[in-house]
């Protein structure tokens, strides 16, 4: 018996760290997923491991299954809340076996990762033996929702063979889960989200899970109907970075700044909902209307970077993305974490394929890898 869910990853168009601490966000899904194949073994097979199989970073795990409950103590006698106290020393672990890949930048990432599927599993399925396997179009921890969307794809998995939630699996090609399916995965994958990055807002994995283009404000999803075709080119400076801290430096500061950081908070929220209600209204009658809706936008995306860089989550990579584009005319901000990964720029409507080509070729001069993503797609499917 097998089931393939895949996920997919996203971009914040607007609010990013500021959600964590109530102010509205503005995300879309892109059309770059992980997917998860999950295949549990016949009782003939007499198979009792766990396998996972990485294979963007060809790494296998198998673990006995009877021994998964050693592992993580909390997970099998506590599934109500993720197991955030027990990690480190499960992490620890999970180094060790990750000791011999020498190449691995994001081993903390990894580790952390590989707990959080432990944990989905063994809450979800229990102890049956099984093989899974996970693919990614999405780079690691570069701010596009790696981890959303591994967790996202996996708990549909789960979900779809533990006989919790109905599936059709006689239907052709990919199909989405219905409504219930979708929050059920969604609770599940934000678990697993706060195992990988600690006190995550919830965006990543809700905009994974439903796809789309989604307002969020403390925890409400509210979906976006775009009267706009939005363009973007995402900007992989590659500097590695770890949301869990960048998060937690957000809220370091706002300890020590209350006021001016609750100030910058507030702006935020405002840039975010003027953003969706751009993005939403429906008179686009004319190529000037295009423009000025434009022009807006472009303003709140300066605006929103501006306020990033208060918080501390820019980065000199992420600056020269910024000044590059800059020369084009073009406006820039990151999105996800910061402190390096990825970097939005608004391609306008009317922006000639020229253009977009030498600022594509300046950036990759600089050693970053340009992506120009399809936006607001379908989220979780499973086939
Ligand atoms: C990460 O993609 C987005 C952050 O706002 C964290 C979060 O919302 O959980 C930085």
């Amino acid at each position: 018996m097998e089931v393939r869910a895949r996920a997919p990853g996203k971009i914040i168009l607007a609010g990013e760290h500021a959600v964590v601490h109530g102010s509205a966000a503005v995300a879309a899904s892109i059309g770059l997923y992980t997917s998860v194949l999950l295949h549990l073994p016949s009782p003939e097979d007499n198979d009792d491991a766990l396998t996972l199989h990485l294979m963007d970073v060809d790494l296998k795990f198998s673990w006995p299954i009877g021994r998964i409950k050693e592992i993580l103590p909390h997970s099998v006698n506590n599934s109500a809340s993720s197991p955030t106290t027990c990690c480190e020393e499960t992490i620890k672990l999970i180094l060790a076996v990750l000791e011999d890949s020498k190449k691995l930048e994001s081993k903390i990432g990894i580790a952390s990762g590989v707990v959080a599927f432990l944990w989905l599993y063994t809450s979800i399925l229990g102890n049956k033996a099984a093989k899974v396997t996970v693919s990614s179009d999405l780079p690691l921890g570069s701010g596009l929702g790696s981890s959303a969307a591994f967790c996202v794809s996996l708990s549909g998995a789960l979900l779809a063979l533990s006989g919790s939630v109905e599936v059709d699996f006689d239907r052709e090609g990919w199909v989405s889960f219905g409504e219930k399916e979708q929050q059920l995965a969604n609770k599940w994958a934000f678990e697993g989200e706060k195992i990988i990055h600690g006190k995550p807002s919830g965006i990543d994995n809700t905009v994974s899970t439903f796809g789309n283009l989604i307002k969020f404000k403390s925890g409400v999803l509210t979906c976006i109907k775009s009267n706009m075709t939005l363009k973007m080119l995402i900007t992989n400076t590659k500097v590695g970075r770890n949301t869990k801290a960048l998060v937690a430096g957000v809220s370091e500061r706002k300890k020590r700044h209350p006021d001016a950081m609750t100030s910058v908070f507030t702006a935020v929220d405002f840039i975010s909902n003027e953003f969706a209600s751009i993005i939403q209204s429906s008179s686009f009658s004319d190529d000037d209307d295009v423009i000025k809706k434009e022009q807006n936008i472009k303003e709140l995306m300066e605006m929103n970077q501006g306020l990033l860089k208060c918080m501390g989550v820019s980065h000199a990579s992420i600056e020269t993305v910024v000044q590059t584009t800059v020369k084009y005319g073009l406006t820039s901000k990151l999105t996800g974490a910061g402190g390096g990964g990825c970097v939005i720029t608004l391609l306008p409507a009317l922006l000639s394929s020229a253009v977009i080509g030498k600022v594509i070729e300046e950036l990759e001069q600089c050693g970053f890898q340009c992506l120009i993503a399809e936006i607001g797609g379908n989220g979780l499917e499973f086939r």
